[in-house]
Parts: structure tokens; sequence; C-alpha cells
């Protein structure tokens, strides 16, 4: 299945719909920087076991963010997912509970220089340890109570709805309990291929 450039244009309007809808000053950048007319690119389909789980995400969706999440199922497993580490950073059992699919950016469906924004998908009972990177971050979860944590503060649940900053450098983590994750993410302002930094604890 080749999936329409229409279907990807849907999507990072539902992504900017829902940046644009918590407005605030944190969010004013990225939609600054939003690419109003992206051009689309070609991208191959690749599989990880962490696709395994995408059925279970349905249960843990909340109704406001249900189109969104819809539309990535229907398109998902036909998605160029990827992961920034290896198993030799993170052993074999987080990967197979890890990947991430980009929407919009340097290597994304949808051509972008100025921000990347994508998907992250974790699955249960899996921990995403501490790492940083050059560019400023917003995650907004849309299915799974995952726990999510930021410098030095304290591990709490960020429900689907939230919004989550993440300054540059700054170092965050997330861990997933029952409920896996999916939630999207936003890069700007930096190196939008750069791969991100484990800290060690
Ligand atoms: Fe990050």
């Amino acid at each position: 299945m080749i999936i329409d450039a229409d279907e990807y244009r849907l999507i990072a309007e539902a992504m900017r719909d829902i940046v644009a809808g918590f407005g605030g000053d944190e969010t004013k950048p990225f939609l600054r920087d939003w690419p109003d007319h992206p051009q689309r690119r070609d991208v191959t389909t690749t599989y990880l076991p962490v696709i395994a789980q995408l059925a279970h995400l349905k249960r843990c969706a909340i109704p406001d963010l249900a189109v969104l999440v819809d539309r990535f199922l229907e398109i998902a497993p036909h998605c160029n997912w990827r992961q920034t580490y290896s198993t030799g950073d993170l052993g074999t059992e987080f990967l197979k509970n890890y990947g991430w699919v980009e929407i919009i950016g340097e290597r994304g469906a949808l051509a972008s220089h100025t921000i990347a924004a994508g998907f992250l998908m974790l699955g249960a009972h899996t921990a995403y340890p501490l790492h940083a990177h050059g560019a400023e971050e917003l995650y907004f979860p849309l299915a799974g109570h995952a726990e999510w944590a930021r410098g030095s503060e304290a591990y709490s649940v960020k429900p689907p709805g939230t919004m989550i900053h993440h300054p540059s450098r700054v170092p965050h983590a997330m861990r997933t309990h029952a409920e896996p994750l999916l939630a999207f993410y936003i890069w700007r302002d930096g190196d939008l291929t750069q791969k991100s930094d484990l800290i060690a604890n």
C-alpha cells in the first residue's frame, strides 16, 4: 500500500491543530516554523516488532484524540518505522518495544527543514531512559498513561490530552506500565536528524 500524500497532510494538519489548541508561548515557535505546503517525499515501508502492539492502542485512546489515533493506525503498518538506538545501547527487549515514524522533517514523507514531527510508540512495561538532544521538543501523548520525567523532576503521569515541553538539551525519560504509549513529537531549532544522547544516571 502506498500512502497518499493527502493522508500524510491530513495527519500533519491534525497535529498542527492540536498544537494550536494549546496556545501559550511554548507552542508559538513551533507553529511559526511549521511548513505551509510541505512536499511529498518517497519513503519505504519498514517493519518493527512494536507494530504488533498498535492494536492495543484503541482501548487507551480518548475521544478528543481518536481521529488522529485512527488516522495513524490506518497507515501505521505501511509506514517507515525507525529506531534511534541499537541493541548495544539499550538491549533487545527495549528495541522490541520501541519505534518512531517521522511524518514531517528531513526524512519524513513530508519534507521540512524547520521542524520534524512524528509518532513515538512504546510498548507496555518499557522504560526509555534519560536522553537529551539539541532540538527543542514538544510531546503530546495520544494514547496510554505513561510516566514522564524531565531534568531532575520525579516521574509523573502525563495522560493523553496533555503537552510536555523539553527545552534544548534538557534530559527527559518516559516509562510505560500496563498500557503502551503512542505520542507525537515535534522538534525545532537544531539538527533535526541528530541522535538523542543517552544520559547516564
Ligand atoms: Fe526528546
